[in-house]
């Protein structure tokens, strides 16, 4: 039998926030259709730095990232998001102002037809937020700011 092949893949990544200071130097992580990794290292490590990097918001100097066998490095966010890359910040991760039904009505933009449908997804998946869903977001606790941006 030969293991299925990997959905994310990352093969010698050097990644960083200026050219000079590489944070990752050489990451390698596979990550299987289905299965859940977690990264886990010390504070400044650069575990985010990894996921940035992932998702496109820190450079990539070399190396590859591929989902399904496609490179994703330097796409644009829309076809990120269409190869099924999405990223939940660590702070900074809501629009504070906005109530949290506006926050989800935004997460769900791209696709407006299924909107009604998945917006039910989440509420049934966080009940906490069906009944927070007119207050606004900043009004929130760290969990269920960090419950809005997964949804
Ligand atoms: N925007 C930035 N500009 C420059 N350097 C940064 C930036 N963000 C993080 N760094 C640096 O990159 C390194 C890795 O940080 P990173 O945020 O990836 O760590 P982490 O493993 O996620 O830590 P934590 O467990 O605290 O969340 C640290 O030395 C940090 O100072
Ligand atoms: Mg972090």
């Amino acid at each position: 039998m030969t293991a299925a092949a990997p959905h994310l893949e990352v093969r010698d990544l050097v990644a960083g926030y200026t050219p000079d200071v590489p944070i990752l130097r050489g990451m390698n992580l596979s990550v299987r259709t289905g299965e859940i990794v977690t990264v886990l290292g010390p504070n400044g490590a650069g575990k985010s730095t990894l996921i940035k990097a992932i998702a496109g918001l820190v450079p990539v100097r070399s190396g590859s990232i591929q989902v399904r066998g496609q490179s994703i490095v330097g796409l644009p966010t829309h076809k990120l998001v269409g190869a099924g890359v999405a990223y939940v910040p660590q702070v900074d991760n809501i629009f504070t102002r906005l109530s949290v039904q506006e926050n989800l009505e935004i997460g769900g933009m791209a696709t407006p037809a299924e909107l009604p449908q998945r917006i039910g997804e989440m509420y049934a998946l966080f009940p906490d937020l069906a009944r927070l869903r007119r207050l606004a977001a900043g009004k929130l606790s760290g969990g269920q700011r960090q419950m809005v941006a997964v949804a």
